[in-house]
């Protein structure tokens, strides 16, 4: 994808700017910390599962796949990683992104691992962690998917930017695809999002944000509750 800018976030971790849209992947007051506090810590060591399957929406950069791979290392917690991506980025842009510094990993590598993974295949980043990246728009609901998510990253543009995502179709269509008691978390906070999300069937939380966002939310899936 043409037309992406890499800046520095406040964390000193990389995002990218796009000028067209005018929209950041992650929050200019850290990039790495927002993804942590939103999908990491509160989503990901809310599940209590030793077999979790993720379902992302925006692979982007694929820093929340590698935060995830590093916070489960050496763990008894099993992935089966699955992400949606529209626009996947070009190599170019991907190998500037300083992830890998900023987090210390011992194994950068990995990160590139998670790049190089085929599209549309199930590919095995370590014994433990599976990766599917599907290219796929996910408003056309024109993939295969199988059902039994237990946790969803809704890492979509803001509903401002791209309100097509954001719609009570796409809520409806997940809660149909996540098992009983599975998670939902997103940094965006909106009123109309969280209604829709309750519509839907979910029960919602409203929890502090990250640094400079004073609220996200966590919509859980609760068990017995037919849509
Ligand atoms: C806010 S960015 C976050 C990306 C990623 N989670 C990250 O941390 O870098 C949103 C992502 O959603 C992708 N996206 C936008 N529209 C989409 C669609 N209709 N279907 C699938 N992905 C989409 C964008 O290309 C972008 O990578």
């Amino acid at each position: 994808m043409d037309g992406v800018d890499i800046e520095l976030t406040a964390d000193g971790s990389h995002t990218l700017f796009i000028p067209a849209l005018d929209e950041h992947y992650h929050s200019t007051n850290g990039a790495i910390q927002e993804s942590k506090h939103v999908y990491i810590e509160t989503g990901l060591h809310y599940c209590r599962k030793s077999y979790v399957t993720i379902f992302e929406i925006g692979f982007g950069t694929g820093l929340n796949a590698y935060l995830t791979l590093e916070d489960t290392i050496n763990t008894d917690k099993k992935i089966q990683y699955l992400s949606i991506e529209a626009n996947p980025l070009p190599c170019k842009v991907v190998e500037k992104l300083n992830y890998p510094n900023q987090l210390n990993a011992v194994d950068a590598d990995l990160f590139v691992k998670l790049h190089e993974a085929a599209w549309n295949k199930t590919v095995k980043i370590t014994q433990d962690f599976s990766l599917t990246k599907i290219e796929a728009d996910l408003t056309q609901f024109d993939f295969n998917f199988i059902p039994g998510i237990d946790l969803v990253y809704f890492d979509a543009f803001a509903p401002d930017k791209q309100p097509e995502m954001w719609s009570q179709e796409i809520f409806d269509y997940l809660y149909s695809l996540m098992n009983d008691d599975a998670i939902l978390v997103t940094y965006c906070a909106k009123g109309e999002v969280r209604r829709r999300m309750q519509h839907s069937g979910f029960m919602v939380e409203r929890l502090p944000g990250p640094p400079g966002k004073r609220e996200m939310l966590r919509a859980i899936k609760q068990s017995g509750n037919a849509q």
